[in-house]
């Protein structure tokens, strides 16, 4: 229903039945953690997101558009999927993480959901995601990014399987009597893990998988299910140790940088997404580029020229650096030539997030606008309504605002019926072809019927699908994030056979600030940051 709404209101042109199948180009952005009051083009004043601004006026802005949830991983996978998360136990839990907690863990996106990028490169289109991906990463070993962006329809993969961390993590809690040997002894014996190929018996991975099972057997014993009443946050990790599990950066299921530098990272990404974009619109190829932002996410790093820009506090500068990679990004799409033929999308994952403060005791969260709650807050508005902008020129009118209810879950039905799919119209329901004397269907026009709701059938049990399943009897499967086997990380999802670039990388900084503050760790490898030109 929605969904009809969103394209209806959407599309002001309308397409006739003999227009040829569209192949638009699709940009989809996403912030991380920015409230809708954060941007001048949904009211703020008290700086300008000139791009963010540029973009609203040449298509159209939503006033209210809801996020699947209002933490980062389940509502990703209701961006992702058009699901709701409690279908796949991406959801919160209630005695677990709110979101995919470890790289190296076995919680993620389950391999058998269906994700607009996979539809999408089904259908001819190139398809990549640059920055956090955050929706879990492998089942068996690194490489096989069962729940990772290769796994779920994305050609090529740069940026964090995981999400930036702010160094509140490092509190009491996570000072466990047992976490030395995972701080000191681990890194020790994955760092000197040998180079590839890794022979049978190596001495040094055993160790360190033996030295992790004893690690996950106290946890499990005294945190998880000790006594009557199990230790909250049993899943938290001292700041080491978080860099040491989830600080990777990663091309396709190469870690280059690990823990990746700071310093630099939101131009390192951007420029990998103007590659991506001149690389397509040159080999004329229809593509997917989904640009997972990193901001305004804390730590709230920027890069030095964007320091102080907003004349605001860090947090703003934060969203003007957010602004000025959109506007690169729209440059790209600009001097490839493809922006006529773009339909771009920016949003929020959620509503910001009320009770960051800094240590100078300025706030670092967003700015929900008029709205009561923020991120983590259930079905508060203030962290269900986001900013979201579509551009597609020539089929969203220009300065247009949609005032409607409209969804994130949409997107992927949106994106694909962007491409004409609907399901044949049979004139006689009969008799199931579409009776044309050439034989073959089109896949538009009359040919074609648009299903309101969408209908349902398990094809496994009923191929001919015969017996349509009413949408309230589809299964909602528990949270993935409560279940200790799937939450905690293991040994041997790290990516082995890699370790030993980033010997010496310092995995034994006191806190993130400290770390950020300095820029960062290139690690030692030469040519390891050859990227950014460093
Ligand atoms: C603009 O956003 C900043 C950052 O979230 C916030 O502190 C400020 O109150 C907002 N200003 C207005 C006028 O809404
Ligand atoms: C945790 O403990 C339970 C019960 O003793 C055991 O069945 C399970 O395998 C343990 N899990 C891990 C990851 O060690």
């Amino acid at each position: 229903m929605v969904l009809t709404v969103l394209l209806c209101t959407l599309l002001v042109v309308s397409t006739t039945a003999t227009e040829p199948e569209l192949r638009p180009n699709i940009v989809v952005l996403i912030a991380d953690d920015l409230g809708i009051g954060d941007i001048s083009c949904y009211g703020n004043d008290s700086f300008r997101t000139t791009h963010l601004d540029r973009l609203a006026s040449q298509g159209a802005l939503l006033t209210h558009h809801l996020a699947g949830a209002t933490v980062c991983t389940p509502s990703r996978t209701a961006l992702l999927t058009g699901r709701y998360p409690v279908r796949s136990g991406m959801q919160e839990a209630r005695h677990g993480p709110v979101v995919v907690r470890n790289v190296p863990g076995r919680a993620g996106l389950p391999a058998d959901e269906m994700t607009f990028a996979r539809a999408l490169r089904d259908a001819g289109y190139r398809t990549q995601f640059v920055g956090k991906w955050h929706q879990g990463w492998s089942c068996e070993r690194w490489e096989d990014q069962c729940h990772g962006p290769r796994g779920h329809g994305f050609d090529s993969f740069f940026g964090l399987p995981f999400s930036l961390m702010e160094e509140g993590e490092d509190g009491p809690v996570s000072q466990r009597r047992d976490e030395p040997l995972l701080r000191h002894v681990l890194p020790e014996l994955m760092l000197a893990d040998p180079q590839p190929p890794l022979r049978p018996g190596d001495c040094h991975r055993a160790a360190a998988e033996l030295a992790w099972r004893l690690w996950l057997d106290t946890i499990n014993q005294t945190d998880f299910r000790g006594g009557s009443t199990p230790r909250a946050n049993w899943w938290g990790h001292t700041m080491a140790v978080e860099k040491f599990l989830n600080y990777q950066l990663v091309r396709d299921s190469t870690v280059v940088d690990w823990p990746y530098q700071l310093a630099g990272l939101t131009q390192r990404l951007v420029a990998e997404s103007e590659r991506f974009v001149a690389s397509a619109a040159r080999d004329g190829e229809p593509f997917l580029l989904v640009h997972s932002f990193l901001h305004p996410h804390t730590p709230l790093f920027t890069a030095p020229e964007f320091r102080g820009v907003s004349g605001h506090s860090r947090y703003a500068d934060n969203v003007l650096e957010m602004d000025w990679a959109v506007g690169r990004l729209l440059a790209a799409l600009d001097a490839a030539g493809v922006a006529d033929n773009t339909l771009v999308h920016f949003l929020s994952d959620h509503g910001g997030q009320l009770e960051l403060v800094g240590p100078d005791g300025q706030r670092e969260g967003g700015h929900n606008g008029v709205f009561r709650g923020g991120k983590a807050q259930g079905g508060a508005e203030g962290g269900l309504r986001v900013p979201a902008l579509f551009r597609w020129p020539g089929r969203i009118a220009a300065g247009s605002r949609v005032e409607v209810p409209t969804s994130a879950l949409d997107l992927l039905p949106t994106l694909l019926e962007a491409l004409h799919l609907a399901v044949a119209n049979y004139p006689d329901p009969a008799v199931e072809h579409c009776g044309r004397a050439d034989g073959l269907c089109a896949c538009h026009g009359d040919d074609v019927r648009r299903l309101d709701p969408p209908r349902l059938f398990d094809v496994q049990a009923d191929p001919a699908e015969r017996r349509e399943i009413p949408s309230e009897q589809v299964p909602v499967a528990p949270s993935q994030m409560d279940q200790f086997e799937l939450v905690v990380p293991r040994a041997e999802l790290l990516p082995w056979g890699q370790l030993h670039k980033f010997r010496g990388a310092d995995f034994d900084m006191h806190g993130l600030h400290k770390w950020w503050e300095n820029g960062g760790s290139c690690g030692v490898v030469p040519g390891q940051c050859e990227e950014y030109g460093r």
